[in-house]
């Protein structure tokens, strides 16, 4: 089978790795993919958005079977354009894709089949907004509607902070036209995890779990990023809780879309905050989490080929859906001075340590080739991933193999799993 997967981060590497082991595929195709993606796969210099070149790309190279990994793409309906040219694509469609792409949406969702999340109001006007601020509990959660690369959540301790967040995001734009709209929302206290799921519309299977690191500094203090690092599982994901997501978030979600004529098929990534009132929404991806990628995929023990099949081909309740009994952590490398501004094109020693092993992975997020050598190509840089037999020992080996790979400006979280020694 040829594969073709959209996408160039680590996020598209964790999932080209885990494609490349499938006995099914013999040949894998990356658009645009990047340096680290290369050693599986012939990469295309096409952009993710392009769907009229992706498309053609694939017809021309006879793809069976493609994965749309990123969100602008689904978005934009990248996926919709490679099905209804015949080509079986895993990935939502458009109009499910929506359930990432308007906070207002899925809020608006979660409202009407009554799924646990914070309440809410929407704006289109910051006047009313505003007015809206002035008697609102503090501290209180402002959202762009739409996709702004994981950063259009403001957190407002004062109504002075809620008041430059809404110049923020409606007046000066700060996040685009994801700013037009915008979702006021209460502010929740707990846990975070995430869980990403597969469905293939009608059912839903839940991964192994998840935890992020968002903010750039140490004790999540900086701005937010698109993801500092991750570890799975999550000791806090306890079965209780799993099962009370399935009864009443997965699977009812899943069911909403159905519902409302947008069948979901692909990862349904659910932001879960453990709140001291249940588990509730904070946020729906419609795709893979980056980094969370990083940390799922190598634990998962399907042939990611079948699992992603099943879901494009409505089977999905026949898998058998099995991860190890490990753990995972990844460490996000990045350029110092992300998520701000930073230098790129310096060159990246010691990525041979890594070569065709399955317990330490180095993927690459923003990496291309300059004069055949590796060179850092964007804010987050590398995501360095290992496993071991429980958290503690994948975090200790996840931060010895920082110290395999370096760059000029390297830049690292030291306490990417500090939560696991709360637990
Ligand atoms: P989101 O992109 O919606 O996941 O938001 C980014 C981050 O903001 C989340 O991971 C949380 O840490 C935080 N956050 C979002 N919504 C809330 C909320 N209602 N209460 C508290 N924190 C939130
Ligand atoms: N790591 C969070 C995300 O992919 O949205």
């Amino acid at each position: 089978m040829k594969v073709l997967i959209v996408g160039g981060g680590g996020r598209e590497h964790a999932i080209t790795w885990a494609v490349a082991k499938s006995p099914r595929v013999d040949k894998i195709y990356a658009a645009p993919g990047n340096a680290g993606i290369a050693d599986y796969a012939e990469c295309a210099d096409i952009s993710v958005m392009d769907a009229e070149k992706l498309v053609a790309f694939a017809k021309e190279k006879e793809v069976d079977f493609v994965i749309v990994a990123p969100d602008d793409p689904l978005a934009a309906g990248v996926a919709d354009a490679f099905l209804d040219a015949g080509i079986k694509t895993f990935g939502p469609r458009k109009n499910a894709a929506i359930i990432e792409a308007s906070k207002a949406f899925s809020k608006d969702l979660m409202k009407k089949y009554n799924i646990p999340s914070a309440a809410y109001e929407t704006f289109d006007d910051a006047d009313a907004a505003l007015k809206y601020l002035e008697t609102a509990p503090m501290p209180i959660v402002l959202k762009a509607d739409g996709l702004a690369l994981g950063k259009g959540v403001l957190i407002c301790n004062t109504l002075e902070e809620a008041k430059a967040g809404v110049k923020e995001i409606m007046q000066d734009k700060k996040f685009g036209s994801a700013g037009n709209r915008m979702v006021v929302e209460e502010f929740m206290t707990g846990r975070e995890v995430s869980v990403l799921c597969y469905s293939d519309g009608k059912t839903i299977k839940p991964m192994t779990s998840a935890q992020d690191h968002k903010r750039a500094g140490d004790n999540d203090t900086g701005l937010n990023t698109g993801g500092m690092g991750t570890f799975s599982p999550s000791p806090f994901y306890t079965d209780e809780v799993a099962d009370f997501c399935m009864k009443n978030i997965y699977q009812p979600t899943i069911d909403a879309m159905k519902a409302e004529g947008r069948e979901f098929k692909g990862v349904l990534f659910c932001g879960l905050m453990l709140t001291p009132n249940g588990p509730k929404v904070l946020e729906y991806n419609a795709r893979f989490g980056d980094p969370e990628a990083q940390v799922v995929i190598p634990r998962m023990k399907n042939d990611i080929i079948d699992v992603m099949e099943a879901c494009v081909d409505g089977t999905l309740d026949k898998i058998d859906l099995q991860f190890e009994d490990n753990a995972a952590v990844c460490v996000m490398l990045a350029s110092d001075g992300y998520p701000v501004s930073y230098e790129k094109g310096f060159p990246i020693s010691g990525l041979e340590k890594f070569a065709g092993r399955d317990d330490y992975f180095a993927f690459h997020s923003g990496t291309k080739f300059k004069d055949g050598k590796v060179v850092t190509n964007g804010g987050r840089v590398i995501g360095i991933t290992a496993l071991g037999a429980d958290l503690v020992t994948a975090r200790a080996n996840a931060y010895a193999a920082t110290e395999w790979v370096d760059f000029d400006n390297k830049y690292m979280r030291h306490d990417i799993g500090k939560a696991i020694d709360e637990q």
